[in-house]
């Protein structure tokens, strides 16, 4: 036990593992979340496709601060902090675009696009002594990619962005294969919305099996009405045969064989008979690439992977890159990407939005559920005082190789990695 208070309790003897809920809204425990976890663990920052050319840039909040992603002239992937070095005005205020030099809108400083300032109006008042050198905009110390997956981290003595993702890179890579050339690309139109919760709630549902066929069961009955088997097996919808899994530094997914068709979503009804052919060759060409396992793995099982602490990657009816900041204890920003493959026809790209939209989109079938849920969840820790604990038990009896999706093993995954660096 540290010097600081305990949220984590785990009672291996008896099965029982706690969460105090006051770590769902105690200004102290995001304080320590920003330094310990914010500033110390690699936070993602986009995608190498979102900014293709050298110029283009965009502007974001990481991990709590404004951040200007962009690709200087020379080809270089930087991530400036969009900060004024001269009295503190956030310089770039467009969402993206391409240029040569940014402009700050207070006095007029500018910079160039890999951050080094190049003008000042009226520089002879600085007196001879001015070191330009000085001003450039600030750098995190350490950006680095897998995959055109792009991290940065505030910790120098950070460890390198693939020791970090551990086995996450093999879940990233069975993303990747999806594509002939192994290229994915950020499909333009972004999802954003806030939720009034605690962003771990968000880390939680996005892998919570178990909360489907309650929290979702508009969209069961929706696809089952629709003439979609939903059943696995007979008399059974949705049984356990996924899986949820450990992957190291606290990272963790789902991993559930799904049969539905994967990708681009053919099991939808509405796309018809056109789109299942479509799926087929796909299939096809996978199984060529790379051999019938592997590409049973790529097409037809759907992960929900969690790399902690706030980026989520959605693996099923279509690829979406979701993260998340905590604005306060009680509300976080959510960003939402649809990712595929660059090598898609128009009609697959038509279906793939189609899928990100009403599944996981803000208005679709299943996010709107969610936030109600996370919502009420938050709600529901007003009474703490009398009801202290959220129950994350499930499954606990059994090692971690035999839990399933909808058990909570993975789930406690984050937890035991969130108590060991807030904790400490
Ligand atoms: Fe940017 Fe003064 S704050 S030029
Ligand atoms: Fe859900």
């Amino acid at each position: 036990m540290g010097q600081h208070a305990r949220y984590v309790f785990e009672d291996a003897a008896a099965d029982r593992f706690l969460v105090h809920r006051a770590a769902f809204f105690s200004e102290e425990v995001l304080r320590l979340e920003q330094e310990r976890i914010f500033q110390k663990c690699w936070i993602y920052v986009g995608h190498s496709s979102e900014i293709r050319n050298p110029g283009d840039y965009l502007t974001r909040n990481v991990a709590g601060y404004p951040i200007l992603f962009s690709r200087d002239n020379d080809g270089k992937v930087r991530a400036l902090v969009n900060v004024c070095p001269h009295r503190g005005a956030i310089v770039c205020r467009e969402r993206s675009g391409n240029a040569r030099s940014f402009h700050c809108m207070y006095h007029g400083w500018t910079f160039n696009n890999d951050g080094t300032l190049r003008g000042v109006p009226g520089q002879d008042a600085y007196g001879p002594k001015f070191d330009k050198s000085r001003y450039s905009l600030p750098e995190p110390p350490r950006l680095e990619s897998y995959r055109d997956f792009w991290f940065l981290n505030f910790d120098p003595d950070a460890v390198d962005l693939h020791t970090y993702l551990a086995g996450a890179k093999d879940y990233i890579d069975l993303i990747l294969d999806q594509s002939p050339s192994g290229q994915m690309e950020i499909i333009s139109g972004t999802q954003e919305y806030d939720i009034r919760a605690n962003w771990k709630l968000l880390v939680e549902n996005s892998v919570d099996d178990y909360h489907i066929l309650i929290t979702h069961r508009t969209w069961i009955n929706y696809m089952a009405n629709s003439g979609v088997d939903m059943r696995r097996k007979p008399g059974e919808m949705l049984p356990k045969i996924g899986r949820g899994v450990e992957l190291g530094n606290g990272h963790l997914t789902t991993d559930n064989p799904n049969y539905r068709g994967r990708p681009v979503a053919a099991w939808i009804s509405v796309y018809g008979e056109e789109a299942k052919e479509d799926v087929a060759n796909i299939k096809a060409e996978l199984v060529s690439r790379l051999g019938e396992a592997r590409a049973e793995r790529v097409a037809n099982t759907n992960r929900n992977l969690v790399i902690f602490p706030n980026l989520v990657i959605n693996d099923g009816s279509s690829v979406t890159v979701r993260n998340f900041t905590p604005v306060s204890p009680t509300l976080m920003k959510v960003t939402s990407f649809a990712l595929g493959p660059v090598e898609e026809t128009a009609e697959q790209r038509a279906r793939r939005l189609h899928a990100f939209l009403t599944f996981y989109g803000p208005g679709g079938f299943a996010t709107p559920d969610d936030v109600a849920a996370l919502e009420a969840a938050q709600e529901g820790y007003s009474a703490h005082r009398i009801a202290p604990f959220n129950d994350i038990s499930r499954g606990m009896h059994k090692p971690m190789a035999d839990q399933f999706d909808t058990d909570e093993g993975h789930i406690r995954v984050f937890w035991r990695r969130w108590r060991e660096i807030v904790e400490a």
